[in-house]
């Protein structure tokens, strides 16, 4: 396994992950639905906005931390929960917390990572999120609340846009099962729940709940009315609807709705430092982080994690310094405009154009 310090680049953190993850984990890791139309628009949303710098202000002093549900984080960013990543590595759930919990962000722990939420309790106590797929019934359902509580989870995530499984090409051709998928049980509960679960958990708990998978003005407004602390727009990083939207094209229309009675963050295609604060520009209470996390873990476990935090905090306070603003709530949209992308989007190359894609299959 390389030494995680010695990636002076997300480029090479990638470029690792490649050499270490196994052609069907890789393509599970950056594959989408169907034609994958969604992924690529996330990245043509943020390859659409340009950032405009503010000069001759003293930037010798730059913090880059910000606060996220009473939590203070070390950057805006948080890890997006991730399951059956220990097809990327052996540490799986546990390296993507314990790499945030190492660098001083929250991380969202998937229902459907090993080791599961005990163990990850029991060796993490940084600030984290359980993220729950519901696939069992209201008893099932309040049985993980309960253990999330439990292990110190100070927040409880629901994923509402799954309610069936987004058809992944690269893995159907090649007859590729990701793990969560071969002994996957409840999938009609999944399919089966309504705001009236949301309501029931604001009736029983006081865990802050958290949507994940909100992609319009019109769910954003009934989350809201239903009391939801945490509005999540994401598009599960183009693994589920295909032809969607770009999920920074959705955060407008969404916060425009939610009118500050919720907290807005965000996900997909934000693979690097200057993506981070497109988002934030753009209003997000912070930014989620998936496949490049995901990239980290593969490339060198929990330490490949901290290390992809790491490289995109160097990202972070080069732009915020020749942005001209040293905290996190100083940038606005005064800082963003709409400029054409200047490649076709593509899921690696958007991001990491340095990649010889001859080099590796990619
Ligand atoms: C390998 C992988 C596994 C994922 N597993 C889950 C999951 O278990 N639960 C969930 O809510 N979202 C899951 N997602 C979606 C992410 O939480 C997130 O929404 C998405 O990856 C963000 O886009 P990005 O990868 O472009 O950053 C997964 C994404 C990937 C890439």
């Amino acid at each position: 396994m390389p030494d995680a310090s010695e990636f002076q680049t997300l480029h090479e953190v990638v470029k690792a992950a490649r050499a270490n993850v196994p052609d069907g984990p890789w393509d599970y890791l950056v594959g989408a639905a169907e034609t994958e139309t969604t992924v690529l628009r996330n990245r043509f949303a943020i390859d659409s906005l340009a950032l405009r710098p503010r000069v001759l202000h003293d930037v010798r002093m730059i913090d880059c931390t910000s606060k996220f549900l009473g939590q203070t984080m070390r950057l805006p960013v948080f890890v997006a929960p991730m399951g059956s990543v220990q097809m990327l590595d052996a540490s799986a759930g546990l390296g993507l917390a314990k790499g945030a919990e190492q660098f001083g962000v929250t991380s969202f722990l998937s229902s459907t990572a090993s080791p599961g939420l005990e163990a990850v309790a029991a060796a993490c106590k940084g600030p984290k999120i359980f993220q729950l797929y519901v696939r069992g019934d209201l008893a099932w359902v309040e049985d993980y609340v309960r253990r999330a509580i439990a292990g110190g989870f100070h927040a409880f995530c629901i994923t509402v846009d799954t309610a069936l499984y987004g058809r992944r090409e690269r893995d159907v051709i090649k007859r590729f099962v990701p793990i969560a998928r071969r002994a996957m049980t409840g999938a009609d509960f999944q399919a089966s729940i309504s705001w009236d679960l949301v309501k029931w958990f604001k009736d029983k708990f006081q865990l802050p709940l958290i949507l994940k998978g909100i992609a319009t003005a019109e769910d954003a407004i009934t989350a809201v009315e239903h009391g939801v602390e945490v509005i999540y727009v994401s598009n599960h990083g183009g693994r589920q609807l295909d032809q969607g939207v770009g999920s920074l094209d959705v955060l407008p229309e969404v916060l425009d709705a939610v009118r500050g009675k919720a907290d807005v963050i965000v996900d997909g295609g934000f693979m690097r430092g200057t993506d981070v604060l497109k988002g934030i520009a753009l209003g997000a209470k912070a930014v989620g982080l998936g496949r490049v996390c995901g990239f980290g873990l593969g490339a060198a476990g929990e330490a490949g994690v901290r290390r992809v935090l790491e490289l995109m905090e160097i990202e972070i306070r080069t732009a915020m310094g020749l942005l001209g603003v040293t905290r996190v709530d100083q940038i606005n949209q005064r800082h963003v405009r709409a400029a054409p992308p200047i490649r076709i989007p593509n899921t690696l190359k958007s991001a990491f154009p340095h990649l010889d894609l001859n080099e590796g299959r990619y």
